[in-house]
């Protein structure tokens, strides 16, 4: 099984940035966690973070054909990218949508998902938690929907 993670704008600089908000753990080391983990499970996790909108639907159209699924944090792009969110709907693999914030304590214009609603799911507000748990709900998704045949709880 192999998981395509992507991050948005600004999250290479987790740690640095607003730590109060997003914590003082870096982006590498979520990658290096997630990594660990999925390589327990017999997973394999192709990681990228990048700043563009397009440089994120290219990786989606780049990878789709060889992964079985997405686990994604948009970054800014959740509240206003209906690009991000048509590429992951094209693509039709199962996503999770994960944020290291709980949304709905934040401003208003963050507490809109535009592509929440392409995903199978979502999880926010646990820190870099979020990542892990995204990825145990993404799997535990994936491996009952090979062994049922089915679609799942989508
Ligand atoms: C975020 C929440 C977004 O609103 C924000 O723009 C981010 C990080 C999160 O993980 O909490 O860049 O996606």
């Amino acid at each position: 099984m192999k998981i395509l993670v992507l991050n948005g704008p600004n999250l290479n600089l987790l740690g640095i940035r607003e730590p109060e908000i997003y914590g003082k753990v870096s982006l590498e080391e979520i990658e290096k966690d997630l990594t660990g983990f999925a390589e327990n499970q017999g997973v394999e996790i192709i990681f990228y973070q990048k700043n563009g909108e397009g440089e994120l639907i290219d990786l989606i159209h780049r990878y789709y054909r060889e992964i079985d699924g997405i686990l994604i944090n948009p970054g800014a792009y959740t509240h206003y990218s209906i690009a991000l969110r048509d590429a992951l709907l094209a693509v039709g693999k199962p996503a999770v949508e994960v944020h290291l914030s709980n949304l709905y304590k934040r401003e208003e214009f963050r507490q809109h998902s535009v592509t929440a609603g392409a995903c199978i799911g979502y999880i926010a507000g646990f820190g870099v938690d979020s990542y892990r748990l995204g990825l145990i709900a993404l799997i535990d998704y994936l491996k009952r929907r090979d062994k049922d045949g089915a679609s799942g709880k989508a």
